[in-house]
């Protein structure tokens, strides 16, 4: 018997926190908000009162679906379709928010995919495509949105800073991951690229950081959670013995966004259940 299953812990029921209004009169545009990872964080925004601009690519239904139950929570939304790999596309969706919304305070650099192969086996394709969306998409969105906050600066009715950037990154900015170069490579660059800005725009009061999430139950890796022999196998990755779940990273990301981690500059956040505790050492070495 694995160790995982051994130590089997139940699944847990998070409470639903209440969410103060932390981010109320903020307006935040999400990339690849209508799945994953950015859905749970587009939700966890307008719960902490910040108005929110859903981006994706394809399934508009969906897209379509999370402004409605945005828009419940008493925020304007709206959605916009936009390939973040396309300067072009990704230059009028921000002229769009800030037509529609007035500004922009906060950018969710999330949209991001996997097309995985072993190495000598990926095709340049392959490889395009993932760097095309996970690095050059979030420094095409992260561009504009500091000329926008740049050029607005300030406004302390607001948030005591001019604008946030959280790239969504990965534990695979630090734990190489065989069978998948291209995406471990898009996500240290992801880092460099999230420091790099954030010492070059800090002066102007911008925060950047970076939040790296572990296996958290989305599409992206289903193979992973939906058989209890895969879940099984996932639990001797993580020492916390269980999966991450969507709004783990929304609250994160609320808080982050907001003027309670106003301090909070440059730095990679890991939301893993201790993924990078190196958990193959726990019973020796
Ligand atoms: C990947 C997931 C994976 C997780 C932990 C994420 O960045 O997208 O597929 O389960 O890292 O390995």
């Amino acid at each position: 018997m694995s160790n995982a299953a051994k130590n089997k812990l139940p699944e847990v029921e998070i409470p639903d926190v209440r969410t103060p209004k932390i981010l109320q009169g903020q307006k935040a545009l999400v990339t690849g908000a209508n799945s994953g990872i950015g859905k749970g964080i587009a939700l966890e925004l307008a719960k902490a009162g910040a108005d929110v601009v859903v981006n994706y690519i394809v399934d508009p239904d969906s897209a379509l679906d999370l402004v409605d139950q945005l828009k419940e929570q008493g925020i304007a939304s709206f959605a916009f379709k936009a390939d973040v790999s396309n300067e072009a596309n990704v230059i009028e969706m921000f002229h769009q928010a800030v037509k529609e919304l007035g500004a922009i305070d906060i950018l969710i650099n999330n949209a991001g995919l996997q097309r995985d192969a072993p190495f000598e086996e990926m095709t340049l394709e392959q490889w395009n495509k993932v760097i095309g969306v996970n690095l050059t998409g979030q420094f095409l969105c992260a561009r504009e949105a500091v000329k926008i906050f740049k050029k607005r600066g300030v406004n302390r009715e607001i948030s005591c800073s001019a604008g946030k950037i959280i790239h969504i990154s990965s534990v695979h900015e630090v734990i190489p991951w065989a069978g998948h170069a291209n995406y471990a490579a898009s996500k240290g660059g992801v880092m460099m690229l999230m420091k790099s800005i954030a010492q070059e725009v800090a002066p102007h009061r911008i925060r950047i950081n970076s939040i790296c999430p572990g296996a958290i139950r989305t599409p992206i890796n289903k193979s992973v959670w939906s058989t209890p022999e895969a879940y099984d196998k996932l639990m001797e990755l993580i020492p916390y013995r269980r999966i991450g779940e969507t709004d783990d990273i929304g609250r994160l990301a609320a808080w982050l966004a907001s003027d309670h981690a106003d301090y909070i500059n440059g730095t990679s956040i890991f939301i893993d259940g201790g993924m990078t505790l190196y958990p193959g050492f726990a019973t020796g070495g």
